[in-house]
């Protein structure tokens, strides 16, 4: 049938026209990532944090210098880090976070024995929100940020004044084993660190 080629050209031809622009969209490197600020240094709460790359889970974890989270030991919650896309390719390049980086970090209660489930622990409902951004803007060239708790996690935060920042800072440059980030607890990130030499002395 002759007028099928035809048919199908066009088609292709009609499919790469409307196609295209998205594809275009979707090959480009994204900067969007980039800490959003609202007033001033109020960060914004990245929308899409659920799709940026996760580097790792802890659950029920304590610190020695003592984090509190009263519940932990019978309803240990879990721990989500996720960063930015664009500080993560960094990252896998360089061993080293670009300005720009931010980090969210998620805390989800856990559950055990519901549905199939017989032993271990598996996430539920979301109890608290922070974030850390590695941004020139701020004079310590980091930030950090609580979005809340529960039910009431708000879509903005202003950056933690100096007094309650201080155990963020601390616990972050004391013991962080790249910059003032945990990667002796993100395994895939751990790797990178090592090859790249940018763990701290210590690790
Ligand atoms: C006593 C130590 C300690 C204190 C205090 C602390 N953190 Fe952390 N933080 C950790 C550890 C350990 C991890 C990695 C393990 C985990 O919890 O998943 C982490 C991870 C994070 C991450 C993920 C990126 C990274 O740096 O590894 C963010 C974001 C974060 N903390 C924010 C905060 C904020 C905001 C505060 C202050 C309100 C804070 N932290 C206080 C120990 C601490």
């Amino acid at each position: 049938m002759p007028s099928a080629p035809k048919t199908s050209l066009l088609t292709s031809l009609i499919a790469t026209l409307v196609l295209s622009p998205v594809q275009y969209a979707t090959a480009q490197p994204t900067t969007d990532d980039a800490p959003r600020y609202r007033d001033g240094n109020a960060l914004v709460l990245p929308a899409d944090y659920r799709s940026w790359p996760f580097i790792g889970a802890g659950l029920g974890m304590r610190y020695s210098d003592e984090r509190g989270t009263p519940e932990a030991s019978a309803d240990p919650p879990f721990s989500h880090a996720f960063v930015n896309p664009s500080a993560y390719r960094h990252f896998m390049e360089t061993g080293q976070w670009p300005d720009g980086s931010v980090f969210v970090l998620e805390f989800r209660a856990s559950e055990s024995q519901a549905s199939i489930n017989t032993s271990g622990r598996f996430a539920t409902r979301l109890i608290a929100l922070e974030a850390e951004v590695k941004d020139s803007r701020f004079a310590d060239g980091w930030a950090y940020f609580r979005f809340g708790q529960g039910d009431d996690i708000s879509s903005v935060a202003e950056p933690l004044k100096a007094e309650d920042a201080a155990p963020c800072v601390e616990c972050h440059s004391t013991h962080a084993a790249v910059e003032r980030t945990f990667v002796q607890f993100y395994p895939t990130l751990l790797d990178v660190a090592r090859e790249k030499g940018t763990l701290k002395p210590g690790f």
